[in-house]
Order: C-alpha cells, then structure tokens, then sequence
C-alpha cells in the first residue's frame, strides 16, 4: 500500500486469489481512511489518489512468473527460515541480475536467508511496523555481506515511501522487537502470576508511560502466533535467558487458535 501510494509499481503476491481478494480490499479500506484525514477538504482529490495508487498495484499468486520484472522483493511470509530461504532459493533463479531481496523478518537472522541465495550483496533486512500506513519507522538491516549500494538502496526506499529508516546490524529482534517483546511477555508474565489484570496493565501503560497501546491491546494487534514464533525462536537461540522464556498462557491461546484480533479473540475479543 505504502509503496503503490508513493507511485512504485508493486505486484502483490500470495498463496491464492482468495487471500489477495482479502488483501485489495484490507489496502482499499486503509486507503480511505489515510485519504479522508490527507485529502479532508479535497474529497474530489482523495477519490483519484485512491485510483492512482490502486493502479499501482496488481496482484499474482505465482511469484516466480512476475519477480523477472523487479527491482526490489520484499519478503513478508512466514516467519519460518525453511520456508523463507525456500521461497528466496526459487526466487533467486528468476530473478534479475541486480534484484535486491529483502525481508520483512521479526526476528530471524538475514543473513541465514542470504546465504540461501547466490546475491547475499543484494540481500537485506526491510523491518515495517503495524499498521505500516501510520507507523513512520523502518529498520534498515545491513549483514556482513550486504554492499553499501544495497544498504544505500534500501535506505532511500524506504524514504521514498515516506518512512524514517534506523539502521541495526542483523541481531535477534533488531532495535524495536529486543526492547518491545521481552517488555510484551513481562506484561504476560505478570498477568500469569495474578499481580494484575490485563485491562489494568494495558490502562497502566497507557496512562503510565503514554503508549498508544497497552502490552495485550499490542499483542493481540501483532498476533499471538507472530509473538509466540518470535519469543520461541530466541529462546532456542539462548535458552537461559528469562526474557526470552516461552509462556504457557500464550502457548494455550495459539493452541486454541486464538491469535489476536485478526481471528476475532485473543487475549480480548472482538467479535
Ligand atoms: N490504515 C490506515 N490508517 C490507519 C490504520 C490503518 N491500518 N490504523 C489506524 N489508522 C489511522 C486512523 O484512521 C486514524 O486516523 P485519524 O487520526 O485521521 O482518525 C489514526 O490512525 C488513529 O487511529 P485510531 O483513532 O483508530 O486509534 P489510535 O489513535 O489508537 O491509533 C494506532 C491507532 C496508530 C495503531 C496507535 O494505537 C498506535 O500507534 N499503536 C501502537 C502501534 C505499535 O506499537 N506498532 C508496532 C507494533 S510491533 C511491530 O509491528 C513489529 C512486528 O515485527 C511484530
């Protein structure tokens, strides 16, 4: 959405038409409410930015047919490395010469995924925030093996959508995550012991340090189970870290398919 409505051309690619119908109409909404606050006065100019931007943007279901035309992937699947470095190893064939990938990974290493390819130069980390038409952030990641010209590319990318990139080398988390989900599991954590109900943790957050969002507000705005592969993935990496310790109560509400307010319950309803 943000790429189209900055006049890049975007192909947007999932598993089936069925998902991407979902998608349009998920970017058709978000649209309308950036236009009503941009154009208010201009409701006229709002209408041909929403069909100027829409017409940036198709859709496919097979990424390899389309990825021969780009000049930049940006990867945002799930957050399993097998199945990335999967994704990037085919893409890898197709794909143009002087193709940047990158991906929109949470928390696994891209340098792992560059190796999967034969362009760990080109190769690098694009890190957006939900709901990405608001949140102005971008984290820039730079492997050892990303080239400057890469690195510099992505950069000016991102600024080319509007955002403010940060720069982080490719560790767990990068900035935002290492500081935000270790804060999200103490939240469930202390909930778990009984010291506080979750609706007066998310008020105290709010009121006590000014966050938008309370911690569970937050948690079920990511989703649970982009939390739960998150905090599992770095507990496997350092087992001994209490931060980074799984939480039965998360465990059960992905168990029970309860992933937050995208499946309309997770640790609040929303039905
Ligand atoms: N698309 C377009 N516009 C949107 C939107 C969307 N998806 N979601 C919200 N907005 C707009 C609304 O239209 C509204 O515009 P207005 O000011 O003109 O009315 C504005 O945002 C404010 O929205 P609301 O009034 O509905 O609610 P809030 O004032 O609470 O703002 C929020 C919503 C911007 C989501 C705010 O609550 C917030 O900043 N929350 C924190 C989000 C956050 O921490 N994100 C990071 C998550 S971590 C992450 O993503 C990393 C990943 O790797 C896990």
């Amino acid at each position: 959405q943000v790429a189209a409505a900055s006049g890049h051309t975007v192909v947007l690619v999932d598993q089936s038409d069925e998902i991407l119908k979902k998608s349009t109409k998920g970017i058709e909404e978000s649209l309308k409410r950036v236009t009503k606050k941009k154009f208010a006065d201009k409701p006229e100019a709002g209408a041909e930015f929403i069909k100027k931007t829409l017409k940036h943007l198709t859709t496919s279901t097979d990424a390899a047919s389309v990825v021969h035309s780009t000049d930049l992937v940006i990867e945002a699947i799930v957050e399993n490395m097998e199945v990335k470095n999967e994704l990037f190893k085919r893409l890898d064939k197709f794909a143009p010469e002087h193709t940047i990938f990158a991906s929109n990974t949470s928390s696994l290493q891209i340098t792992k995924m560059a190796n999967a390819t034969t362009r760990q130069d080109r190769f690098g980390g694009l890190h957006f925030f939900n709901p990405v038409p608001m949140m102005k952030l971008v984290e820039v990641i730079k492997t050892p093996m990303t080239s400057q010209k890469t690195f510099e590319s992505l950069v000016d990318f991102s600024k080319a959508v509007g955002k403010s990139p940060v720069s982080c080398k490719d560790t767990p988390g990068f900035i935002v995550n290492r500081l935000l989900v270790p804060y999200m599991m103490e939240a469930v954590r202390l909930f778990e012991r009984g010291d506080a109900s979750k609706e007066d943790i998310d008020v105290a957050m709010k009121l006590g340090a000014g966050y938008p969002m309370g911690p569970f507000e937050l948690l079920d705005y990511v989703g649970l189970d982009t939390s739960k592969y998150i905090i599992d993935g770095w507990h496997s990496l350092e087992p001994n870290n209490p931060l980074f310790a799984p939480s039965p109560l998360l465990n059960k509400l992905v168990e029970e398919k309860k992933l937050g307010k995208k499946t309309g319950e997770g640790f609040y309803k929303y039905k």
